[in-house]
């Protein structure tokens, strides 16, 4: 199974839990690519969060190639209640998804769990197949075991949903 986790950070914080959902992936037999988003617009976090409050993408220096993709990640924070340009970006230049699954994850201060629900339904206007969509605030964010067991469970229920 090829699965492709692919996340936008500005602090880091994002790109670990990316790493933990991909390790856990590869524990389940999951060839994964990881892949940092570049956005070519709105780097830094003044000029980010207007686009992002604007719902403007931000353009990316390389889109990741899903070609023989079986299984779609993505992890990124929450910016101006929001999902960042970067990911905005990602999500308008995904192809077709003919019922893949994906794993979606976004990691604000709070709990945004407002921002979580508006990818899912962009998701799903794409054909994904189950979308398993979690928001977690900074406190589980921070917490090592908290993103283990995130990365489990999601993991867990994505699979299952493609075993079906
Ligand atoms: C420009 C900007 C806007 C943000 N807006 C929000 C927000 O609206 N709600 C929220 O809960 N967190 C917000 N945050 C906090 C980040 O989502 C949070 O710190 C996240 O974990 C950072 O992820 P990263 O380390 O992967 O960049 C914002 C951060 C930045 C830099």
């Amino acid at each position: 199974m090829q699965a492709t986790v692919a996340y936008f950070t500005r602090t880091g914080r994002s790109e670990r839990v990316a790493q933990v959902l991909g390790r856990e992936l590869e524990g389940r037999g999951a060839h994964v690519d990881l892949v940092r988003l570049e956005p070519i617009r709105g780097r830094t976090a003044v000029g980010g969060a207007i686009l992002a409050a604007l719902r403007v993408p931000a353009g990316l220096e390389q889109t990741p190639d899903l070609s023989g993709n079986d299984l779609l990640a993505l992890v990124g924070p929450v910016w101006a209640a929001s999902m960042t340009p970067a990911m905005r970006s990602m999500i308008e230049a995904l192809p077709h998804l003919d019922g893949r699954p994906v794993i979606s994850v976004v990691c604000g201060f709070h709990t945004c769990n407002g921002v979580a629900a508006r990818m899912t339904k962009e998701l799903q206007a794409r054909d994904a197949g189950r979308v398993v969509s979690r928001a977690i605030g900074r406190s589980a964010v921070q917490d090592p075991l908290a993103v283990s067991d995130l990365a489990r469970e999601l993991c867990a229920a994505a699979l299952g949903a493609q075993r079906q």
